[in-house]
């Protein structure tokens, strides 16, 4: 019988990932006090890993104080208490045999005034997202643009948080550089206009992750992962604020690929959507330029679209289905029929009742 690649293992370092089957980040805003979230939001996290996922991903996890908050809610693992309450949820994903990766995030220009609680907004360039926030209907806030106090204030802020992932025992730690927050905002000629070493040229523009990357790897132990998710899509400006072909971001990974990170996650819309009008996924244009292990997600939720995406990747993540059904990694082993779930079904992300 040919082997079943969905329950196959995979290994990352040292690491043996019993199936390729993942739990994507997903912030939950759900931290009402000293930024640890909600015990039924940690507990989902626990629940995933119960039910057969071989990795776990947290929220995106806010990295500093001063500007890196992007919406209300959002955890932080700076303080003892939150690594104490941190190291309990990975100690019970562990119980379950899955891997624990913390994500960590700053949003950059995709603001919401008055969540830092030093209240401030911050940027590549001075450039406001042309639409407002479909959250509160205001317009986002016009940050400032990033002095050298603020560059090393959120390199140092990405350091501090890598360090709590470690103290709290997290197989691996993800730097959230997808999606149009702080980090691809470097990477876009559109959000980048700098004319110092951090903009113009690529390899200027690529500068600000090359630094987060090498300052943050010393604080991660060898035998700790250390993730990049990228995308080429974005929650404001989309048609103008990413990569602007084929070559660009080929050349991106192709950089990424000589950092010491241990994968990279690819983040899209729908996972076999052509990509750059290159006729190919964006998986497949990743694994053309790296040798580096795959994450792929988008619209992933029954065993066909798994398998087809297992194609140029590694391990398959997920973000809608994950959320709303507690047995989608047995669903998947029956393959059963499942729905493709929408964003409006995920907004049950945000309400105070637990999920099961
Ligand atoms: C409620 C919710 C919260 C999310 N939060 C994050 C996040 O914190 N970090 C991140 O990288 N992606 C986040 N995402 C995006 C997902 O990780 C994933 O990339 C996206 O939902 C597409 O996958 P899907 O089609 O399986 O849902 C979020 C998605 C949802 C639905």
């Amino acid at each position: 019988m040919a082997e079943d690649i969905l329950f196959s293992p995979f290994q990352l370092k040292r690491f043996n990932v019993k199936n390729r089957l993942g739990v994507a980040p997903m912030t939950r805003m759900s931290s009402v006090k000293d930024s640890i979230p909600r015990r039924d939001v940690l507990d989902f996290l626990v629940a995933r890993a119960k039910n057969g996922a071989g990795i776990v991903y947290t929220e995106a996890i806010v990295t500093d104080y001063e500007s890196a908050q992007g919406y209300p809610g959002q955890a932080r693992l700076t303080s003892q208490r939150q690594i104490d309450v941190w190291s309990r949820v990975v100690e019970n994903i562990h119980r379950h045999g899955a891997l624990s990766i913390l994500q960590m995030f700053h949003c950059g220009r995709v603001a919401w005034s008055g969540v830092n609680p030093a209240g401030r907004v911050i940027a590549p360039s001075a450039i406001c997202p042309r639409q407002d926030n479909p959250l509160t209907g205001e317009p986002y806030p016009t940050p400032d643009v990033m002095s050298r106090f603020d560059i090393d204030h959120v390199l140092n802020g990405f350091v501090e948080t890598a360090k709590g992932a470690v103290a709290a025992g997290f197989d691996g730690i993800e730097i959230h550089g997808a999606h149009g927050y702080l980090i691809s905002q470097f990477l876009s000629g559109y959000t980048n206009q700098r004319t110092d070493g951090y903009g113009g040229s690529m390899e200027k523009r690529y500068r600000f992750v090359h630094e987060v990357i090498q300052a943050v790897r010393p604080v991660v132990p060898s035998d700790r992962l250390l993730f990049f998710r990228i995308s080429n899509w974005g929650v404001v400006d989309k048609e103008i604020s990413l990569f602007s072909d084929q070559a660009e971001y080929q050349d991106i990974i192709r950089r990424l690929s000589q950092e010491p990170i241990d994968a990279v996650s690819v983040s899209t819309y729908a996972y076999g959507d052509e990509a750059f009008g290159s006729g190919k996924t964006m998986a497949r244009l990743t694994r053309e330029a790296t040798t580096l292990p795959i994450f792929i997600c988008g619209k992933i939720y029954d065993r066909r679209s798994a398998e087809e995406a297992l194609k140029d990747a590694d391990i398959v993540l997920s973000g809608k289905t994950a959320l709303l059904n507690p047995d989608w990694v047995d669903d998947l082993r029956t393959g059963k029929t499942l729905p493709l779930r929408s964003a409006e079904e995920a907004d049950i992300a945000y309400t105070t009742k637990p999920l099961p």
